[in-house]
Parts: structure tokens; sequence; C-alpha cells
């Protein structure tokens, strides 16, 4: 049985509800732009945020436990044998990828990201100085992250490899063999890797989801992982994405980057932190998952009956990247879709060159608003024709 609270949004629900997600656009329009769910945030993740109010927990107060609390979940879950003194807590998980160019690069480095992938790490890339390669994955080759490409692609000069997994926007996890691979090709380099984690949860198919720091104690070394709670909770609001990294000097230059810019977030989010991380809310990451299968059917099913569309499998995360042969750019389309479709989507060129000719969507939502979503879609394809 699918728990309701899942699947309980309606179109008028939602805008009754704060958030930038359904109140950037006209109230017609059913946005599918932000990786924001559309479910309820969790009662014990709501009593602890009213706890840290009524016992006026607003003062200066310490990152010790909420650290420890992460370093532990780590250790359980993640592969690592990690201590609190491992953790840096940021305000979410965009800051570190600035700290990850920081850390590992000068001005004319290179720092090698896929071709699609989530652009905030491009943005860090061009914000230092940093020369940005990309890895081309394709959705023909089941975005398949090659080695071989991979290889290629390394020069003396790189410092820094960027990896999500699972993928913001291609949906792929990651192979044992593919992280390997990366591993590999990072150790025998001696580039840093930074790997955001984030989607951890958010896995199909009873599918594994594999940290690429716990692969050998070489690639450990090199690299700083990074998870939030974000897109599982969908508490994006609470501004919280926490690091480890068990190499005792690139912890201690990640301190120092962060030190006076992105360092600790605010005590409501630590208050709340230890719910999301030990076991109070196993049954949340399960029946998400399970809704979120039923719905990915659902979108499996009725973009089959789309002409001129082709998809990706979505092996993780609650974002689809579909792909539309309409004569139009993604820029052309995503502008139609909203005029004419009243559906906010996200561009695929806003993700690398890869990503022309497709939308994103997040179809973290209810059975009601995704089958809406789909007949809109379905309307304003049928006038391109
Ligand atoms: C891969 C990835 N990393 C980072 C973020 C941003 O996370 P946060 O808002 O917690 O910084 C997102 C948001 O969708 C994401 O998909």
């Amino acid at each position: 049985m699918f728990n309701n609270q899942f699947n309980s949004a309606t179109i008028e629900g939602m805008l009754a509800a704060p958030g930038k997600k359904w109140h950037t656009h006209p109230p017609d329009v059913i946005p599918l732009w932000i990786a924001d769910p559309d479910f309820p945030v969790a009662m014990e993740i709501k009593k602890a945020l009213l706890n840290c109010i009524h016992d006026e927990d607003l003062f200066y107060n310490f990152d010790e436990p909420t650290m420890e609390a992460m370093a532990k979940k780590v250790t359980r879950r993640n592969g690592l044998e990690a201590k609190g003194e491992d953790i840096l807590i940021t305000q979410g998980v965009i800051p570190a990828m600035w700290l990850a160019v920081n850390h590992a690069c000068k001005a004319g480095d290179e720092v090698i990201a896929t071709d699609p992938m989530y652009f905030h790490f491009y943005t860090a890339q061009e914000v230092t100085g940093t020369t940005p390669i990309r890895w081309p994955i394709s959705m023909e080759e089941g975005y398949k992250f090659d080695e071989e490409t991979l290889k290629e692609l390394v020069t003396p000069k790189t410092k820094l490899i960027f990896v999500c997994n699972p993928h913001n926007p291609a949906g792929r996890v990651m192979t044992k063999e593919e992280l390997k691979a990366i591993a590999d090709i990072a150790v025998d380099n001696e580039i840093t890797v930074m790997s955001d984690e984030l989607w951890e949860d958010i896995i199909f198919d009873g599918r594994e989801h594999v940290t690429l720091a716990s692969l050998s104690p070489e690639i450990e070394r090199l690299t700083m992982t990074t998870w939030g709670f974000s897109k599982t909770f969908g508490v994006a609001g609470l501004r919280m994405g926490y690091t480890c990294a068990t190499d005792e000097e690139m912890m201690a230059s990640l301190r120092r980057l962060s030190a006076d810019i992105t360092r600790t977030t605010n005590n409501m989010a630590k208050a709340a932190a230890p719910v999301m991380l030990d076991h109070r809310l196993d049954w949340w990451r399960r029946d998400v998952v399970e809704h979120l299968e039923m719905i990915r059917g659902i979108c499996y099913k009725r973009l089959d009956e789309l002409p001129n569309v082709t998809y990706p499998e979505l092996e993780g995360t609650y974002l689809m990247f579909p792909k539309f042969d309409y004569g139009k750019t993604s820029d052309e389309l995503d502008k139609y879709m909203l005029e004419e479709g009243k559906l906010a989507f996200e561009p695929g060129s806003k993700y690398g060159a890869q990503g022309e000719g497709h939308l994103r969507l997040c179809i973290a939502t209810s059975e009601t608003i995704i089958n809406d979503v789909f007949d809109r879609l379905e309307k304003a394809l049928a006038k391109l024709k």
C-alpha cells in the first residue's frame, strides 16, 4: 500500500502553501522545474524544529553533536569509518562545490564535469577561473560513464573531477564498475574528487547506492563526499548539507576556506538533523521510493504514448529528462510549453550542450497532478505536429 501523504498533493493545496516552486509562475501553470517534492514534511522533523524554538535554542550553539550524528550515519550507511571531525556542515550542498574547486585548484587548472550535469557544478568552475572540461554522456548510449572518454580528457592540469551520483539530470545510478573506473583514474593521476551523493536515497528497482570513497583507502584519501536532506525530506529551506573528508589535510583546507563564508548552518536545521540521519525515518525513505516508482510508471506509460519523444530510464532521482524531436531547441520548447501547455519545465540546454532538445521535469508529485501534466503535454505537443 502507498502511504497516502506522498500521493495527496492537489493544485489548490500546493498553491495555498508557501514556496518558490508553485509561486514563480501564474497559478494556472503546473511547476515541474525546481527539484522540490510536493510532499508534506514528516511530523518527526516538524516536532524537532518546534522543540528548537520552544527551547529557545537560538544562541550560538555547538556543531559537534550534529557532526557526530552525521559521522555515525556516514559510517553506518556509506561504508566509511568517519568521526565527527571528518565532517563539515555547509548551507546546503552547493557551497561544497565551490569549496572543492578552491581546495583543489588554482586559476587555469582543469576541472572535469559530465555534460549534461546539474548546472551549479558549472557555476563553481566559472567563478573560480578554472578551465571547464566536459565529459559528454549521451542518452543514446544509456548515459554510460565511459572510462576511455574520461581517460582522454585527463591532462597534467586536471585537478578535480566532479561526480554526481545518482546523477542529475541523467537519472543514472552509477554502477560499481563505473565508480571504480573513475577511482582508478583519479588515483593514477592524483586528482581530487568531489562526489555529490545528495540523491542517495532516491534509487529504484532495488539498486544499491555505492559511495565512491568507500571503494579503497586510496580513493578515500582523494575524495570529499557531500550529502544533504533537501531531496528526500523536502526541506531545502533548512539550508543544510554536509561533507565528509577523512583525509586530515583535505578537511583542514576545507575548514580554512569555509571558516567565515559558508560555515555551519542554523540551529533549527541542526536540531532536525538527527531525526533525518538515524533510523527514525527509514520508513519515510522506503515509502517515498515506493510512491515515486508508481509515479515513474505513469510517466513511462504516458511518455510512450507521445510521438517523437524519447527518454532515459530513471534509475534514481525524481528528475526525468525526455528528449523532444519537434524541430525546436529546448529553450524554445520550454517557452512554448509555458505559454501553450501551462507547464513550467527546465530547458535541457541549461545542463550543458548534451541537454539540447531535452526538458527536465520533477516528478515528485501525486498521481492526480502528474496525469494533469501529461494531459497538458499531450495537447500542447499535438498542436506542434
Ligand atoms: C545533484 C544536486 N546537488 C545539489 C543540489 C542542491 O542542493 P541544496 O539545495 O541542498 O544545496 C541539487 C538540487 O537539486 C542537486 O540535484
